[in-house]
């Protein structure tokens, strides 16, 4: 090893090849280990999972939900001991009704809708690592699932009594939990983003509103059809519970029967992430709008966050929303979203900065912000404050910082703020990586052992270790027109953010992506998540209720089971640091 001026190699590991499997491949000297798949009871003494998708929607509420996503690891005890025992808090996404219901989706019902929401949202489960180096789910107080229907609450500048959140019954449920966030006081943040699919009508009067075709909300939805067998998720019988999503949603682990509080403060879009950190004792917090030609926001708090906490206050609630422009140049500015100020003026029609957060994306729109190619996790580096983000891939949008046109294999852009203090309006941007494959496309500086395409997961270890995970689409993936032939399944690669070097280090089984990615404290173990293995292609076949084997059968292999979703825990042979 060693590094130009001495310094310790950051990637001490050899590269994994590309992979098109079945099966979760790691480096020599490494071993993975599945822990709570899709339908694992939270608590030991729980609901037996049953392979054939017969699970109630009742017993679906007290298990582990679908399409496992962001995740963080809450450490129980002092440095020793929370490296052996913890809270895991992970996302689930969203479902694959075809995996879900033993007939699969044809024919919606009010206990399909009712199993579906309990696969979404959030789980709370306490692991803890055995004499022999494995992790097991042990039974906890604090374990929990939040769900599609699980009491919220609602605080910041849309909440009480607002109108706009007047809808049938009080307010229920998170959707579409995909990255997610930790703040500085212990609590965990999920964030909605694709709500908009969710929600339908069969009421031909029914039209969008501006501020709901932004958001893409139409009358056939997503597909999931759950307004065919109840009026909660019907735009026209009810039509604010969409108003009701599209937040930042804080969890406290700590405290189980804590009801989760959506904060308005920091806007309604959808939400890929929010990565909170703090500079000058004020909280700031990062959020991508994962959609083609959207945009990069940041919240920073008012005062002292602690100062605040100490007062009874949430620091979510009260501060500044800003959305991202990058210049051509290189430099970058924070415009506010704020009522009142520049465009977002009464005689504009913007009512209050309730109105400018239930409109997010069109008071962006108004202030002039930067279009992006679909942004997606935000992290930042823990050795000089860069913050980086993924933009999975999109339609090039004519700008600088979206280089290519279109730019179907994503990239990487990075930003100092202003003398590394987060709260800065004023930034530096250049771009990390351009992912994709140097056969197609020239400019790409990989090769086989870093070959990747459509970024989505990033996270830096401690020890400024970048993490980089894959979402390559499976409607795209493998198709040589559109150059993703020679890059095999999704999977995590390493980089050195000073080198540059960047180096594969898993892949995933058939259909899957990977993301989520959390540490114990001494960096020991290593969890990622494997979603939606098994999702349909065009490469394999279309996986259904009827076969659901056709493209995966990963993690169980059992020939009457069904892929499941799942965190791999990762370790080393020599029980080394992880990457290093
Ligand atoms: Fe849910 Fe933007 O990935
Ligand atoms: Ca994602
Ligand atoms: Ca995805
Ligand atoms: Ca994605």
């Amino acid at each position: 090893g060693g590094r130009p001026g001495g310094g310790r190699r950051l990637l001490g590991f050899e590269p994994v090849g590309t992979s098109d499997t079945d099966e979760f491949l790691v480096p020599d000297g490494y071993q993975a280990q599945v822990l709570i798949p899709w339908g694992t009871p939270i608590r030991p003494d729980g609901p037996a999972w049953r392979k054939d998708g017969g699970n109630t929607a009742e017993e679906q509420a007290e298990q582990i939900g679908m399409n496992h996503d962001g995740m963080h690891f809450f450490p129980l005890g002092n440095h020793r001991e929370g490296s052996r025992r913890g809270l895991l808090v992970l996302n689930h996404e969203y479902i694959d009704q075809e995996l879900l219901f033993p007939d699969g989706p044809a024919e919606m019902t009010e206990e399909k809708v009712r199993k579906a929401l309990a696969a979404h949202g959030v789980s709370v489960v306490e692991i803890e690592r055995r004499r022999d180096g494995s992790w097991e789910r042990v039974d906890s107080r604090r374990a929990r699932r939040v769900t599609g229907d699980t009491p919220v609450e609602f605080s910041g500048p849309v909440s009480g009594d607002h109108p706009a959140l007047r809808a049938q019954g009080r307010p229920r449920g998170t959707l579409n939990n995909c990255s997610h966030g930790v703040t500085p006081w212990g609590t965990y943040l999920a964030c909605e983003e694709n709500w908009n699919n969710y929600f339908g009508t069969t009421d031909e009067s029914w039209q969008p509103t501006p501020t709901q075709e932004r958001y893409g909300v139409s009358a056939s939805g997503g597909g999931f059809d759950w307004h065919l067998a109840d009026s909660r998720f019907d735009l026209a019988a009810n039509p604010n519970e969409i108003n009701r999503f599209g937040w930042i949603v804080e969890i406290d682990p700590q405290r189980p029967r804590s009801a989760p509080v959506k904060r308005t403060a920091l806007g309604r879009v959808k939400h890929e992430g929010c990565t909170v950190t703090e500079s000058r004792g004020r909280v700031v917090a990062y959020t991508g709008d994962d959609q083609d030609g959207d945009y990069i926001y940041k919240f920073v708090g008012e005062g002292n966050w602690r100062f605040q906490r100490a007062r009874g206050r949430s620091p979510l609630d009260h501060g500044t929303l800003y959305v991202a422009t990058f210049q051509d140049d290189g430099r970058g500015r924070w415009l506010p979203l704020v009522f009142g100020e520049g465009e977002l003026t009464e005689a504009n029609g913007w009512q209050d900065q309730a109105d400018v957060l239930l409109r997010t994306r069109e008071a962006a729109d108004a202030v002039g912000a930067t279009k992006m190619d679909r942004p997606e996790w935000i992290t930042i580096n823990p050795k000089n404050n860069d913050v980086y983000c993924t933009l999975t891939n999109g339609s090039g949008w004519g700008n600088a910082v979206n280089p290519r046109d279109p730019n179907p294999y994503g990239h990487i852009v990075r930003w100092s703020e202003r003398n590394g203090d987060h709260t800065a309006t004023t930034f530096e941007w250049d771009i990390f990586v351009l992912a994709g494959d140097p056969a197609y496309d020239p400019q790409v500086e990989l090769d086989e052992g870093n070959r990747f395409g459509s970024p989505d997961g990033v996270w830096f270890d401690p020890d400024g270790r970048l993490w980089i995970q894959t979402d390559v689409s499976n409607s795209s993936q493998h198709l040589a027109s559109k150059g993703y032939d020679n890059i095999g399944n999704n999977q995590m690669l390493a980089a050195d953010p000073e080198t540059g070097e960047i180096r594969r280090f898993l892949t995933g089984p058939r259909g899957c992506e990977i993301t989520g990615a959390t540490a114990t404290p001494d960096q020991r173990t290593l969890f990622v998540n494997v979603q939606h293995p098994g999702e349909s292609t065009t490469h394999w076949g279309e996986a259904n209720h009827e076969n659901p084997r056709a493209v995966s059968n990963w993690p169980d292999f059992d020939p009457d089971g069904r892929p499941r979703s799942a965190t791999v825990a990762i370790t080393r042979l020599d029980g080394g640091k992880i990457g290093a």
